[in-house]
């Protein structure tokens, strides 16, 4: 197999504008928690192909909306998430449900404001929100300036075969025990691709995964989307096992689970005892924003099995958490300084399957939305 992405979509600016624009402002995006966002006022805030985007609970509806005021374009929501009416922090524009500000201080003196239908002209531009059980997503709406090409796609037809796992382990989660952000000097989509396979295990994670002997190449593809499913070590599967069991976790799963959701998330589990969750922000060609958040899975035990269940857990994914993404990021950055010199294109195993495949569904992504301006191969 050969990779199928031209090399120069991993440094190029002009790459980096058509992938904002045909893959990040046209497909679903990951945005966060619906537990972050359980009660009204709660919001998070995000991104969707470059631009700020916050989500709020309005009354138990979530609605998306751009995070930059219409008044004189403040940010609105400057922290990840909290709790509060969507009021802009500077002159104290308040809006609603439908992102129209219903409470503009010394209106009158506003002479461009003097009826309902004005004000609703300021209304915050709209995204696209939909949930799949506990994970919030969102996209830029028909309005944006992405080329929605497939304005018609529910989250549910985006997801396909993905949908049904993907929503049964956003239900599991229970403590987070580790949270990463990290900038990382290489492409989102070394990043990526890093992620898809573990043929570099052996040499990168020797002291980490390489001692768990995830094996086999049982991957499975749906779409734009693939997963893998591994066996693991024998005492550590039946230890982890005898954990999930006696804090009755609702999601065993036999061995190691890695999903991507196209084309910058990757959940993985093991054995249904944690839950991972990795999202590759672009912030240029040649840098990412790692966000990494490892969840304990929920447990319907008593609280003294809970509280062993932690003590034997928490401290040891977050310790490993921190080791393996120091690692990925050491060869990732690698990659990213080797891309310019090359001058042959590469080479993949049977083991790099999903990466093929990610090349795939990536090249079919951009055509799909550029057919005017293709990515030749460098
Ligand atoms: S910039 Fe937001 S109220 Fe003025
Ligand atoms: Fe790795």
């Amino acid at each position: 197999m050969r990779p199928l992405i031209p090399r120069s979509a991993y440094f190029e600016d002009e790459a980096f504008r058509m992938e904002r624009q045909s893959l990040f402002g046209r497909l679903w995006q990951f945005a966060g928690f619906a537990t972050d966002l359980a009660a009204p006022n709660d919001f998070i805030t995000t991104e969707v192909a470059g631009r700020a985007v916050l989500v709020q609970n309005f009354d138990g509806e979530l609605r998306g909306f751009a995070n930059v005021c219409s008044h004189r374009f403040s940010r609105l929501r400057c922290e990840a998430k909290g709790n509060g009416k969507l009021r802009c922090g500077y002159h104290g524009w308040i809006y609603n449900a439908e992102g129209i500000p219903y409470s503009i201080p010394s209106r009158p003196r506003f002479d461009a404001l003097k009826d309902r239908a004005e004000v609703a002209r300021l209304a915050l531009r709209r995204y696209d929100l939909d949930v799949c059980g506990g994970l919030v997503f969102v996209r830029e709406g028909a309005e944006g300036e992405g080329d929605s090409s497939v304005p018609g796609e529910s989250l549910r037809e985006f997801l396909g075969a993905s949908f049904a796992p993907l929503e049964q382990m956003s239900l599991a989660l229970g403590t987070p025990v580790s949270r990463l952000d990290v900038l990382l000097r290489c492409n989102w989509k070394v990043a990526v691709e890093n992620g898809l396979e573990a043929y570099h295990v052996g040499f990168v994670h020797e002291e980490t995964f390489k001692p768990l002997e995830m094996s086999g190449m049982d991957f499975r593809f749906d779409g734009l989307h693939s997963s893998w499913h591994a066996p693991v070590e024998a005492s550590t599967a039946s230890r982890l096992g005898r954990l999930v069991k006696a804090s009755r976790m609702p999601h065993p799963v036999p061995g190691y689970v890695h999903q991507l959701i196209f084309p910058n998330v990757t959940v993985s589990t093991l054995c249904g005892a944690t839950f991972g969750f990795q999202v590759l922000r672009p912030v240029s060609p040649v840098e990412t924003q790692l966000t990494s958040i490892v969840f304990l899975s929920r447990m319907k035990a008593d609280a003294g099995v809970q509280e062993m269940v932690h003590s034997a857990l928490t401290e040891s994914t977050a310790v490993f958490t921190e080791k393996v993404t120091h690692e990925d990021r050491v060869v990732c950055e690698a990659v990213q300084l080797g891309l310019r010199d090359a001058t042959q294109p590469g080479i993949l195993s049977e083991e790099e399957e999903r990466v093929h495949r990610f090349h795939a569904a990536y090249m079919e992504q951009m055509s799909t939305s550029a057919a005017s301006h293709p990515l030749t191969h460098a």
